[in-house]
């Protein structure tokens, strides 16, 4: 059995939602570890931007203007990693979304939008990258879901849905593909992005929210493990979340 770790170095990852938050981090420290990077989520400008930062401190990374919710747009994502650098050893599904709102409000754009983006929009990217791990042989699917897919609390019924739903799905993805393909969820707790964009909310979340550094740093983790051994799930949060 080989014992040594998953280098980064060399990998070609493709990131969802990776135009801010996180998925920004993540490509970030990915890059400056020798990964190469495909880049996707819907603002353009924005990956243009992390895709030159990236650039201008010698790293390797591409755009791919992409909404998760159109399963035709993963499957690009995916074939652009294969196109660009030959083939795909990790897929990052991070895109997501969330409307806190009692279940009484009844906003059902709302809900239904955080169902497409959340779970669908995973089920997209699992979809996409599946065929092209199993012919390598080996790949890494990875998805952020939440500390909400398994703590349920009022406001937040239909978010942790889909992060309960995408925790039931990756689970069974571990179990049916291992053990050539592993399958990690990272639950967050409260971090600091752009993710919530209620003024009042914010500013509690603010009180107890940790960096996205620390998501990135438990993703790298995961990833670096050999290739015998699957990280199941990591839950990060600040040290202040109750
Ligand atoms: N921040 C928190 O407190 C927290 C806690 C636990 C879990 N999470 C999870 O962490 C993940 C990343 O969120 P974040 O905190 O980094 O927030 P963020 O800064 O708002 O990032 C969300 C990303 O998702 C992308 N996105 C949204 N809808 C999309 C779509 N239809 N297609 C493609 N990309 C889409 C956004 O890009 P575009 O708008 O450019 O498409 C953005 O890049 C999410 O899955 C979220 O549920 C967040």
């Amino acid at each position: 059995m080989n014992t040594s770790g998953q280098e980064i170095d060399g990998l070609v990852v493709a990131i969802t939602g990776a135009s801010s938050g996180m998925g920004a981090v993540t490509a970030r420290r990915l890059a400056a570890r020798g990964a190469r990077v495909v880049i996707g989520a819907r603002r353009e400008d924005a990956l243009a931007r992390i895709v030159a930062e990236i650039e201008d401190g010698g790293g390797h990374a591409v755009a791919c203007p992409v909404d998760v919710t159109r399963p035709e747009d993963s499957v690009r994502l995916v074939d652009r990693a294969v196109q660009e650098f030959g083939r795909l050893d990790v897929l990052i599904a991070n895109a997501g979304v969330a409307t806190v709102a009692p279940l009484r409000d009844g906003v059902l754009d709302d809900w239904n939008a955080m169902i497409d983006v959340n779970l669908r929009g995973v089920l997209h990217g699992i979809t996409a990258a599946l065929p092209v791990f199993t012919v390598q042989g080996s790949g890494d699917f990875v998805t952020v879901t939440s500390t909400a897919a398994a703590k349920w609390v009022p406001g937040q019924g239909v978010y942790a849905a889909t992060k309960a739903g995408v925790r039931a799905l990756c689970e069974v993805l571990r179990q049916e593909v291992g053990p050539q393909i592993r399958a990690t969820m990272i639950c967050p707790g409260a971090t600091d992005t752009e993710f919530t964009t209620d003024p009042d909310l914010r500013a509690r979340m603010s009180a107890i929210a940790m960096a996205p550094d620390a998501v990135a740093d438990a993703i790298v983790y995961a990833l670096s493990q050999p290739a015998s051994v699957d990280v199941g799930e990591i839950v990060v949060r600040s040290a202040a979340q109750p």
